[in-house]
């Protein structure tokens, strides 16, 4: 398997010009928030939507001061989103460091999100960038969408494989169809293109997600993030929605009481999380995440060959075999 260093090569000099964008972007004269900004950049992610930014737009053309202005608008979306989605999970811990809502709690965080935001919105107005404003301006719509559906049905013990589906596609897969479709007009690519590149991104999306609601049974990773939170918070994800279908009556309502109890005992939830481990839901959503893959991959034949379009298969291969 490619590591991320290798993937990013046909775009090493964007990746590396781009942690300047980024730091600058944040810029504050705001002392709390710089001092937090400053802990969000030294506290970095995996940058995989910039990479797709950029890599989408060498596949497709090349690269501009544009996918600069795509790569730090969406890095910065993602990250107000992580903020704001570490106060709504609950989360202690983002990126192996604690999360900004458990060091400086969740007024600070929410308030911060929203800054990252409007940061986000402010620098694509001032580069004139309507365009890439539309792409991803849709996303973060569907991100809010996608999280608040998750909150009405996905805490349904009765949650169906189709919501799911529908739920990931539009808090996770949005965003990466984005990075792809606003890298893709940033070079110039016409409509049809760009168009392509988004759907690619959403399959790219959704194969990205079953994976990191995989990460959260896995017995070991190193997502830095906190373990079996998903089920501690009763997000109801796709091992464990197949699992509980599989089970005989009697024993898919005692899983469930389970469920019900496990917030509050240790032993429970550890026993649920070996059952899932253990069940049919983990290669189940293995085989899905797989179908996602090979979709996304095929649908890169048609583009032009080239490095980027073979580091973006490498990204996807990536994306699914992933610990972190
Ligand atoms: C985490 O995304 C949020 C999800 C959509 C699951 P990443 O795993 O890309 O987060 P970082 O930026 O690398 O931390
Ligand atoms: C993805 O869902 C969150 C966003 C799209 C913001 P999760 O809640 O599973 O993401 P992590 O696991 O906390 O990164
Ligand atoms: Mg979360
Ligand atoms: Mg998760």
């Amino acid at each position: 398997m490619a590591d991320l260093a290798s993937i990013r090569q046909p775009v090493a000099r964007e990746m590396r010009e781009f942690q300047g964008c980024f730091k600058e972007a944040m810029r504050t004269s705001v002392p709390l928030l710089d001092h937090i900004t400053r802990y969000i950049v030294k506290s970095r992610g995996k940058q995989m939507r910039p990479m797709l930014v950029y890599l989408s737009a060498q596949a497709c053309g090349g690269s501009t001061d544009r996918s600069h202005v795509a790569a730090t608008l969406i890095e910065l979306l993602h990250t107000a989103t992580l903020v704001h989605d570490d106060v709504v999970d609950r989360a202690e811990t983002r990126r192996g460091f604690f999360s900004i809502n458990a060091l400086w709690k969740s007024k600070i965080a929410v308030l911060v999100g929203d800054y990252l935001l409007s940061r986000g919105l402010l620098i694509s107005m001032e580069q004139d960038a309507v365009d890439l404003l539309r792409i991803t301006s849709r996303a973060v719509e569907s991100m809010s969408e996608g999280e608040l559906l998750q909150i009405e049905k996905a805490r349904r013990l009765d949650i169906t494989e189709e919501v799911y589906f529908d739920i990931i596609r539009r808090k996770t897969a949005s965003l990466i169809a984005a990075c792809c479709a606003a890298g893709a007009a940033s070079a110039g690519a016409d409509e049809d293109r760009v168009e392509h590149m988004r759907a690619f991104g959403e399959a790219v999306g959704i194969a990205f997600q079953i994976k990191d609601d995989l990460l959260d049974f896995a017995p070991t990773s190193a997502t830095g993030k906190p373990k079996g939170g998903d089920l501690k918070e009763r997000k109801m994800t796709l091992p464990l929605i197949h699992t509980l279908q599989q089970q005989t009556g009697s024993r898919r309502r005692s899983m469930i009481r389970d469920i019900k109890r496990s917030a509050d005992r240790p032993e429970v939830a550890a026993r649920l999380l070996e059952d899932i481990q253990s069940g049919p839901g983990i290669a189940y959503a293995e085989s899905k995440m797989a179908e996602h893959r090979d979709r996304a991959v095929a649908m890169l034949n048609a583009l032009p060959e080239s490095p980027a379009r073979a580091a973006l298969a490498e990204l996807v291969e990536f994306t699914t075999s992933r610990k972190r």
